[in-house]
């Protein structure tokens, strides 16, 4: 995978060299092996702490370097607060900061996995060690010259010292694939739109069948046939075609319906004849950041070989204008045979989803569907970066996916809906149209979609505001986040295997 780190798993006792991490809890605790490994330098913490007022608090740290009496070249102390109130998103975030002290020059570097009262477990070590993978990612394929001072960073070996490597690298195996998975989402959210059009998206998906994933990719003359055309609409402006992929990972038992994952893939969204201004419109080539989650998480369901059945499906196309583009007023007719009336060619994440939830519902009958869409900027000002906007039709997976947004840190916030919105969007010549004016123009949007799941149950995350990012977290600094992959595959671990 790209620009992965060599990562190991080591005992406390092994020599080390270059960049050396360790946690430090509030009150200046340190873990016995920690404190072994620092015996040759004295006091030397403790005289640092002082003069620096550090005592170990969750955030704060101290970088130590040519620490005297250690082979290491450098010693940084990560403050943790108090080690018995951490949980698992705690550990990942804590791998994150680590990696992030490692100059870019490092090319070795060992982070004592322990807290106070010993060794960390095996399931919190690999938590560290995702931490790590996640925050190495750079996007880097692009940059062909350097300034002084921004040489590309060494890809140090890091290693993580543990009591149980054995217990540990076993624990690795499964966040391994997720960290592939979140990397996979990234890439194709980062890919600008002139490498990464629908035709380029599907190939790029194909290549899961290695991992055993059964991918099918459907053209225009195939999406035509099965009457698809409120996607093809969308795409009809484009120099390049649009394409359906229909991935299914099938671990569960074999009498069992799958669960539904469906992203929206708009790889570039230039807004069609209601042209958007130009303005950041840049950040358009990350409108298929739903179907990259997707992708991404059927990429770590297969790799770590999840025990369930799952279908992941993305619409992907390019919004563009042009002389065959779709056009204000026109009608179009969904695959189930509904009509809608185009208000605004800007509004097209609905229009593709539409086909394909109708599309994923019918041909697959699953235990749920889960959509994820970069679909308003509504929801950007409804709820900032920070959560992500849920609707749905079943309150039993709503509050499951709220408690795996906890766990995995990416949150989910509850919206509503209700026949007074779904009102919003009827429309004078057709059966509904694609857009319900100003007011609760995500909730709107989220309408037109109910209007294609009928009775499964199904939620609807628009990830406009967490499906690119400033890169700024503990775990990314690269703008595209890959978000939603984590979380899913958090619901699923959680609920949906056996
Ligand atoms: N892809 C955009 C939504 C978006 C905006 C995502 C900013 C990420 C950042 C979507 O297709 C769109 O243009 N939505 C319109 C809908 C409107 C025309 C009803 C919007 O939100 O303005
Ligand atoms: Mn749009
Ligand atoms: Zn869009």
């Amino acid at each position: 995978m790209a620009d992965a780190r060599k990562l190991g798993f080591v005992p406390f006792g092994t020599p080390f060299k270059g960049v050396l991490i360790i946690f430090c809890e509030e009150g200046l605790k340190l873990g016995p092996a920690t404190r072994k490994a620092l015996a040759p330098a004295g006091d030397l913490v403790e005289r640092v702490a002082s003069a620096e007022r550090f005592t170990g608090k969750s955030g704060s740290a101290l970088d130590i370097v040519a620490p005297a009496g250690l082979s290491a070249t450098r010693l940084v102390v990560l403050g943790v607060g108090q080690g018995r109130r951490l949980k698992a998103q705690d550990f990942v975030k804590l791998g994150g900061t680590a990696m992030g002290k490692v100059p870019s020059a490092a090319t070795q570097a060992v982070i004592f996995a322990e807290l106070s009262g010993g060794a960390l477990k095996p399931d919190q070590a690999a938590e560290v060690a995702l931490g790590v993978q996640l925050r190495a990612y750079v996007f880097d394929r692009y940059k062909t010259k350097r300034k002084e001072g921004e040489e590309p960073p060494a890809k140090p070996q890091v290693n993580i010292a543990v009591g149980n490597p054995a217990a540990a690298r076993k624990a690795w195996q499964g966040r391994e694939a997720v960290a592939d998975g979140v990397v996979m989402a990234r890439d194709l959210v980062n890919e600008p739109a002139n490498v990464l059009f629908p035709a380029e998206f599907a190939r790029r998906a194909t290549v899961l069948r290695k991992l055993g994933v059964a991918v099918e990719v459907l053209d225009v003359p195939a999406m035509k046939k099965l009457g698809m055309n409120a996607l093809l609409g969308v795409g009809q402006g484009s120099e390049h075609d649009s394409r359906m992929v229909i991935m299914r990972w099938n671990g569960g038992k074999k009498s069992e319906a799958p669960v539904a994952f469906i992203g929206k893939g708009v790889c570039f969204d230039t807004g069609g004849i209601s042209i958007k201004p130009a303005a950041n419109m840049e950040d358009m080539k990350g409108d298929m950041a739903g179907a990259a989650c997707v992708t991404g998480l059927m990429h770590a369901l297969a790799a770590r070989k999840a025990k369930v059945n799952a279908v992941g499906a993305i619409g992907v196309v390019e919004n563009m204008p042009d002389g065959r583009a779709q056009r204000p007023g026109d009608i179009v007719k969904t695959m189930n045979g509904q009509t809608i009336e185009i208000i605004n060619t800007d509004a097209e994440g609905r229009l593709v989803l539409a086909d394909v939830l109708h599309y994923v519902n019918t041909r697959h009958k699953p235990r749920f569907m889960i959509d994820l869409a970069t679909l308003t900027g509504a929801i950007i000002v409804a709820l900032g970066q920070e959560y992500a906007g849920m609707f749905g039709n079943d309150d039993r997976l709503c509050d499951r996916l709220t408690k795996a947004g906890l766990a995995s840190g990416e949150r989910v916030w509850r919206m509503p809906l209700g026949p007074e919105y779904d009102k919003m969007i009827d429309s004078k010549f057709a059966d509904m149209k694609n857009t319900g004016g100003r007011y609760g123009g995500s909730i709107t949007a989220a309408q037109l979609l109910a209007r294609f799941v009928d009775k499964t149950p199904w939620v609807h995350l628009d990830i406009a505001g967490t499906g690119f990012s400033s890169g700024q977290s503990e775990i990314n600094r690269s703008w595209g986040p890959g978000w939603g992959v984590r979380l899913l595959n958090e619901l699923v671990a959680e609920h949906y295997e056996r």
